[in-house]
């Protein structure tokens, strides 16, 4: 939600506006209604911001004749507090001539407060944004400072709410200043030159050296040093890692979109996910949990809180994790959690799951289950982010970098990380199917493989799509494991193609929704394998009949040589054969390309859906 980059480097080169837009053009994901960007030239600061895409501002840029400069940050807006126009752009000026500008990230709860305080001392607003108080403030601590580190630190230590704040300032040429509280910020550390990111991608062309920085910190980047302080003023240090992928993971890799790839993608997504966790006997080790075996083995209720498809992927795991552990497994999505007054105490593992690692609601929820006493882990996919480093434990999934708004490979990886953690706390508790943990890591295994054949037959699926590009609604079943993917389903379509789609259990459909169902109403059927326990498939092959009955038009998703489909399907899309916890890794595949081919044909923007943002950074 909102993306910013930072950039200071050698006076003789003059890249600072290229890689800032650079920066800028990879961080688009997280937000698109304006961008702007701020350089430090010639004793002033100057740029432009523009309302609509990064394509707009850059065309501005392009009419432009702006100096040379070596510092330079830059902004792009997914709003909050104001609409999307030029002037609640990002950067803000603040100060005598405007000589700072300042770019933000969160959202300022405190705003009002300070905005007033402001207006009576005669401060003019040219936006209706919370950011621009934080503009002024600074400028004005400045002024009296004379230093912008310590500016920052004064205002940072006023305000309220969520923030990552980058500062420029014309008489502090080559420095960038940067503090976060509950908001994305990672430095890039480069050879004479330094880089602020929302994440690793802002600067993966430049360096791969990274500084994750701790809640309540400020950093300040020259050319050729890095100073981080508390907000009290203490000294402190980041913690430096190496981002393992590079440049290339982040484009797109001779794929139209990005989503197509990630699509793609998802084969690797699950492999690398499984890669390491298995020690030479077959037993699962996982190394990065951080929490003894004793405090694991004793746990008797897991919660996993998430969001959007991360929680549709919490709740597929369950009916695993419950399985294999009897461990009762609660999924609540994460914005509702701290408020339902969760039964949660030292024997309650907490399992986020989340992509960016940043969204603020599961951020939250997990601060909350930490006040509780609750053992926390977090299942994540980006390095140096909140979420792990606030939970007592990390089990990464290795997707690569997700950049199309719309989870597509992430999905696939939690449900994959997940599974591991729910055989590893079955070996543990050395229960009933503790044996079976290698075996089904033997099924996991093959799945890539299962995966990569899918997609290899995807093009009927994609012609299905462009014939229903004029739907005005799309329904999807699914029973057990199969309905979270249902749900998943609907997700997918509702946000790339903007088109009503509701997904439901199955079973659920006779106690009310059937009254949807009219002459041609399109339905996808995930139909669960002949093997599955309880009849499951012989009870899923009825609801497609009655459905049938009364009209639906029939897009069933079932295994390979599944035959009792044939005669009541408009049409099978075939998946592999897997045992049926394992399906859900398959079956979502056709309804993720599904909603990239119909919002294709509808000309839309795959990977930057409308209203959206990839990282929800507020609550
Ligand atoms: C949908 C989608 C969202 C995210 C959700 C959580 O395609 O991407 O529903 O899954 O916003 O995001 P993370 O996983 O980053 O916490």
């Amino acid at each position: 939600m909102c993306g910013i980059v930072g950039y200071v480097g050698p006076n003789a080169d003059d890249k600072a506006l290229g890689v800032v837009m650079e920066g800028l053009a990879r961080l688009e994901y997280r937000g698109y209604d304006s961008a702007g960007v701020a350089l430090v030239a010639d004793g002033e600061v100057v740029g432009d911001k523009k309302a609509g895409k990064l394509e707009n501002l850059r065309a501005a840029l392009e009419a432009r004749d702006l100096p040379p400069s070596a510092t330079a940050i830059g902004h792009t807006r997914w709003a909050t507090h104001g609409g999307p126009t030029d002037a609640n752009a990002h950067p803000h000026r603040g100060g005598t001539d405007n000589k700072l500008a300042v770019v933000h990230n969160g959202i300022i709860e405190n705003f009002h407060a300070l905005k007033n305080e402001l207006l009576e001392q005669g401060v003019e607003f040219r936006s209706e944004t919370d950011t621009e108080v934080s503009a002024h403030l600074v400028a004005r601590a400045f002024e009296e400072a004379g230093d912008l580190t310590e500016a920052m630190r004064q205002v940072v230590n006023r305000l309220e709410g969520a923030f990552t704040l980058l500062a420029v300032h014309a008489d502090a040429p080559d420095t960038v200043v940067a503090a976060r509280r509950n908001s994305p910020l990672v430095v890039g550390l480069g050879e004479g030159e330094n880089f602020l990111g929302s994440d690793v991608a802002a600067f993966i062309g430049y360096t791969r050296n990274a500084l994750e920085l701790a809640q309540d910190q400020i950093v300040t980047i020259t050319p050729t040093s890095h100073e981080v302080i508390n907000f009290d003023g203490s000294p402190a240090e980041g913690k430096a890692y190496e981002v393992t992928w590079d440049a290339a993971a982040a484009e797109k890799g001779g794929y139209d979109t990005f989503m197509e790839k990630e699509i793609h993608d998802q084969p690797h997504a699950v492999r690398d996910t499984l890669l390491g966790r298995t020690d030479e006997t077959g037993r699962l080790v996982l190394d990065e949990l951080r929490i003894s075996e004793e405090q694991l083995s004793g746990i008797n209720r897991i919660y996993v809180v998430a969001c959007g498809t991360a929680a549709y992927a919490g709740m597929t795991a369950k009916y695993a994790i419950e399985h294999w552990t009897r461990i009762p497994v609660e999924v609540s999505l994460a914005h509702e959690f701290r408020y339902c007054d969760p039964i949660v105490d030292e024997r309650t593992l907490v399992v986020s799951i989340s992509q960016s690692g940043e969204t603020m609601d599961t951020l939250m929820a997990v601060k909350h289950a930490n006040e509780l006493g609750a053992l926390t882990i977090s299942i994540c996919n980006t390095h140096g982010s909140t979420i792990p480093r606030e939970s007592d434990a990390v089990l990464y999934t290795h997707a690569g970098p997700e950049i199309a708004v719309a989870s597509t490979k992430a999905f696939v990886a939690q449900i994959t990380a997940c599974y591991v953690l729910g055989l590893y706390l079955s070996q543990l508790r050395g229960k009933q199917y503790a044996d079976d943990a290698k075996n089904v890591m033997a099924e996991l295994a093959e799945i890539p493989e299962k995966i990569e054949t899918l997609l290899g037959s995807m093009d009927r699926v994609a012609e299905i799509a462009r014939f229903m590009a004029d739907s005005r609604a799309v329904l999807f079943l699914g029973r057990n494991v199969g309905y979270p993917i249902a749900l998943e389903g609907a997700l997918k379509l509702k946000e790339l193609a903007y088109i009503h789609a509701e997904g439901f259990a199955a079973g659920e459909l006779k106690h009310g929704p059937i009254a949807l169902i009219e002459p041609g109403q399109p339905v996808f059927v995930i139909v669960p394998g002949p093997d599955t326990p309880h009849d499951l498939h012989k009870k899923v092959v009825s609801n497609i009949q009655e459905i049938r009955a009364r009209g639906a038009r029939t897009l069933v998703i079932a295994e390979e040589g599944d035959e009792d489909v044939v005669a009541f399907a408009d049409e099978v899309i075939r998946v592999p054969q897997a045992p049926p916890l394992l399906e859900p890794l398959l079956t979502v595949i056709p309804l993720q390309v599904f909603a990239l081919h119909l919002a294709t044909a509808k000309g839309l923007d795959v990977d930057q859906p409308r209203n959206l943002a990839k990282s929800v950074t507020v609550e």
